[in-house]
């Protein structure tokens, strides 16, 4: 067996918590330096925080070559955006993600709904626009409801789904003349409402190659039966009941495919995992909502607890072409997270209150932090999401049973979450 090496998980959030729990499992890893992780990160097994930003290319550079780091993977699609990978490579710093050209997948809606068109890859019916008029035009031609998108990153807020002509007309304004998210907004994509069922489809990816991770299903708004503004994600489960195998396979086919063969194409070979959001329709029919170009959260956190194999031989085949010969196990078990919320989520958040019960028995629970930190000795919270309690069980009911019993144990000041998550594949267990 070749030497352990060091691993740099770039970010902060649950879903670096996950990543970093379960790299460290890995005999093959001697230990685990997030930047800048969390409360968290700082008391896992064999992990260290050190207090470099995820958008510090130059300083995580430094680190990772003071460090002697063997391998590091990014978690947050900022510094992919910024090129973080490129960067690496050019200082020959083996690192696992896209290049900036191919994080573009995710940085450019506008970059992307062209890319699905010209590969024949099902997606909602779009236009795109810079200048107000013919956007207004554009609408003009439509009916609601209808989508308006801020063409670049927005840390998920540059989406709406407008339930009116005119709602759809003022989120226009606000993005193309209003400054609504910078630069993001000054290009946007308008396309059609899609019904139907969201799952989250990711693999790894290098080339043309990839294997596709356990499936997954995110909770987008913030309260119960899916009502309420949209967040980050206030929990997940895995797998999605609703990809079918027979569904799973035409993913693969007419989705996952001709992406890595197109981009591979027009010579922006995909290395890294590709996320693709997609919504479901009753009949079986999916079309592409969006792609990350990086592993979701609070997704990543169910889809790691499941996971069997070692995370380090995986991302370490990808880098070395040889996903063909990667042996992923996973547990027949579901997995479910609830994300535990800080007051004032997704709207402006408080933070420094107290959070008690972390160190109860969570009874096979794991609490993945991602807004803490820790002030005179005890975590307080430090973010919009705070945590995700996941657990297992033989059902999803179970392991929703059991990961809500551990989420009762733990309490902060205005602490939100939502008490059905996992609600579709239950009714649909029966
Ligand atoms: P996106 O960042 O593009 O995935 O959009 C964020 C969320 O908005 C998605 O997860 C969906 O819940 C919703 N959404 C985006 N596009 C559409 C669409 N065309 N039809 C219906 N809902 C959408
Ligand atoms: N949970 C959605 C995302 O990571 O983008």
């Amino acid at each position: 067996m070749s030497q352990a090496i060091k691993v740099l998980v770039i970010g902060s959030g649950g879903r670096e918590h996950a990543m970093a729990w379960k790299l460290a499992a890995s005999e093959r890893v001697a230990e685990v330096i997030v930047a800048p992780g969390n409360a968290g990160t700082e008391v896992e097994d064999k992990c260290r925080n050190m207090d470099v930003a995820a958008e510090d290319i130059t300083g995580l550079l430094a680190l990772a070559q003071r460090e002697g780091v063997g391998l590091t993977v990014v978690g947050p699609e900022v510094p992919l955006s910024m090129g973080v990978v490129d960067q690496f490579r050019a200082a020959g710093l083996r690192i696992f993600g896209p290049t900036q050209a191919a994080a573009r997948l995710e940085s450019s809606k506008a970059y992307t709904k062209d890319f699905l068109a010209r590969h024949d890859i099902p997606t909602a019916d779009y236009g795109v626009f810079t200048q107000l008029q013919p956007a207004l035009d554009f609408l003009d031609s439509r009916s609601a409801p209808i989508v308006v998108k801020a063409d670049g990153l927005a840390a998920g807020k540059g989406v709406v789904v407008a339930q009116s002509l005119e709602q759809a007309r003022d989120a226009v304004r606000q993005m193309l003349t209003g400054n609504a998210h910078g630069s993001a907004g000054a290009r946007v994509v308008i396309e059609s409402f899609l019904e139907g069922e969201e799952a989250s489809f990711i693999v790894v990816a290098q080339g043309r190659r990839y294997v596709t991770l356990a499936t997954s299903q995110d909770h987008k708004r913030i309260f119960d039966g899916d009502q309420g503004p949209n967040t980050g994600g206030m929990g997940a489960y895995s797998p999605a009941a609703v990809v079918t195998p027979e569904i799973h396979a035409r993913i693969c086919r007419q989705v996952i495919e001709p992406t890595l063969a197109g981009m591979d194409a027009e010579g922006n070979p995909f290395g890294g995992f590709l996320y693709a959001g997609l919504m479901i329709d009753s009949r079986g029919d999916f079309k592409v909502l969006e792609f990350n170009t990086r592993l979701g959260d609070p997704e990543t956190q169910p889809i790691v607890y499941r996971m069997e194999s070692d995370l380090l031989e995986l991302l370490e085949a990808a880098l070395d072409d040889r996903l063909g010969q990667v042996d992923l196990r996973w547990t027949s078990q579901p997995a479910l997270g609830v994300v535990m919320a800080a007051h004032g989520y997704p709207g402006t958040v408080r933070k420094g209150d107290p959070i008690s019960g972390l160190d109860a028995d969570l009874c096979g629970a794991k609490a993945f932090h991602a807004g803490t930190a820790m002030h005179k000795g005890g975590p307080v919270t430090s973010g919009g999401r705070v945590l995700c309690v996941v657990a297992r069980g033989a059902d999803v009911q179970l392991a929703q049973q059991r990961a809500y019993a551990a989420v009762h144990k733990i309490r902060w000041d205005g602490v939100q979450f939502r008490s059905d998550i996992g609600h579709r594949a239950i009714t649909r267990q029966g």
